[in-house]
């Protein structure tokens, strides 16, 4: 005979099994760092994304609670709740796609970089679950610094043996969502603009490329200062209007659902799914680099080359790569050392 509790499993085990038969590919979708600012939100907005199937909700606190607010939501993806070390073999076990924003946010007058101490070693033990558990899976990497956090993500991977450098994914997509809606000022409506941003994800490091937007626009000397500025430091402006409240929540959830649907179309099979992301590189000397990459069924099957760039972007590019070069030497010592 079953428990309740069993047949209850049962039959989510059951709805999981029609909605793959239905033609829903059902995509096993796991948030690490749930609970959080940003986790609670992109919980909620992974729920109501129909290409999931299964989401799991890892957190080292107040998962339950989280699991069960979202798990009301009459959206066809199961919920399921874990909650502390212990539990996270189990949420990664079977995993398509693991999404990691876990880790403390910046207060008014920290720079990403200072959160590295705490969120290295966060990072680390998450990837060692990754490998162990769903070394197949692709990973979007949230949690600051992401152009140290990325690298040593990489090398908990190279140690564990699996490595694939095409489904380790930095997200950045705050930073295009921050460039295309910012052009509004120009009298550019967001949603037909694409601008976009390479390099890094801190400081000079982001780099909008203005002189490839589309629609072509032609800006003036002013407007592309203002809008790099505005950019590079938009992370920063929301930071400080929190007051100490932590950073970029409700636009990063949105950002990393919209980028986590995109990695799913790809997983798929969609043609043509084209993001910005910050990804193991060969377009420049470092080893890792933000660029387009196009999304497909194994993660980032191809890394764009930058294109045409003016004088001011060449010399962006500069400043980014030598700020970059140290962050991601960083996070590489962090495990070789
Ligand atoms: P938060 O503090 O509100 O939430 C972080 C969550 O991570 C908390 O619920 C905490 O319990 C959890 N956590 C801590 N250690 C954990 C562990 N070992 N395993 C699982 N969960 C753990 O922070 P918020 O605002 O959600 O930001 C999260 C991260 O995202 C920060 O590092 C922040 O800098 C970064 N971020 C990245 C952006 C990007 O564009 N890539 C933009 C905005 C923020």
């Amino acid at each position: 005979h079953l428990t309740p509790q069993m047949e209850a499993k049962n039959s989510v085990i059951g709805r999981e099994n029609c909605r793959a038969k239905g033609g829903n590919p059902g995509f096993k979708v796991a948030i690490l760092g749930a609970a959080g600012g940003i986790g609670q939100s992109l919980s909620l907005l992974m729920k109501m994304n129909p290409l999931v199937s299964l989401l799991h909700l890892y957190d080292v606190v107040n998962a339950p609670g989280v699991t069960a607010d979202v798990s009301h939501m009459d959206t066809g993806a199961v919920v399921r709740g874990f909650l502390g070390a212990k539990q996270l073999e189990d949420a990664l076990t079977g995993m398509d796609l693991v999404i990691i924003p876990a880790g403390i946010p910046r207060k008014p007058g920290m720079t990403r970089d200072d959160l590295f101490k705490i969120n290295a070693g966060i990072v680390k033990t998450l990837c060692e679950g990754v490998a162990k558990c769903c070394p197949n899976a692709i990973v979007n990497l949230i949690s600051n610094p992401v152009n140290s956090t990325v690298p040593i993500a990489a090398e908990v991977f190279k140690k564990a043996g699996t490595y694939d450098p095409k489904k380790l994914l930095g997200v950045t997509t705050l930073d295009v969502a921050r460039a295309n809606t910012f052009a509004e000022v120009l009298g550019l409506d967001p949603r037909e603009v694409d601008v976009p941003v390479v390099g890094g994800h801190a400081g000079v490091t982001i780099l909008p490329l203005l002189s490839q937007v589309k629609p072509p626009s032609s800006f003036t000397p002013q407007e592309i200062e203002y809008l790099t500025n505005r950019i590079q430091n938009g992370g920063t402006e929301v930071v400080e209007a929190k007051a100490g409240a932590g950073s970029a929540t409700l636009s990063m959830a949105y950002a990393a659902a919209k980028f986590a649907d995109a990695c799913l179309r790809g997983l798929r099979g969609d043609a043509n799914v084209v993001e910005c992301s910050f990804v193991a590189s060969q377009v420049t000397e470092l080893a890792f680099f933000a660029t387009k990459v196009r999304l497909g069924r194994t993660g980032a099957e191809e890394v764009y080359q930058l294109g045409p760039l003016n004088e001011y972007e060449r010399i962006g590019l500069e400043k980014a790569k030598d700020e970059l070069a140290g962050s991601i030497q960083k996070g590489v010592e962090f495990i070789r050392k």
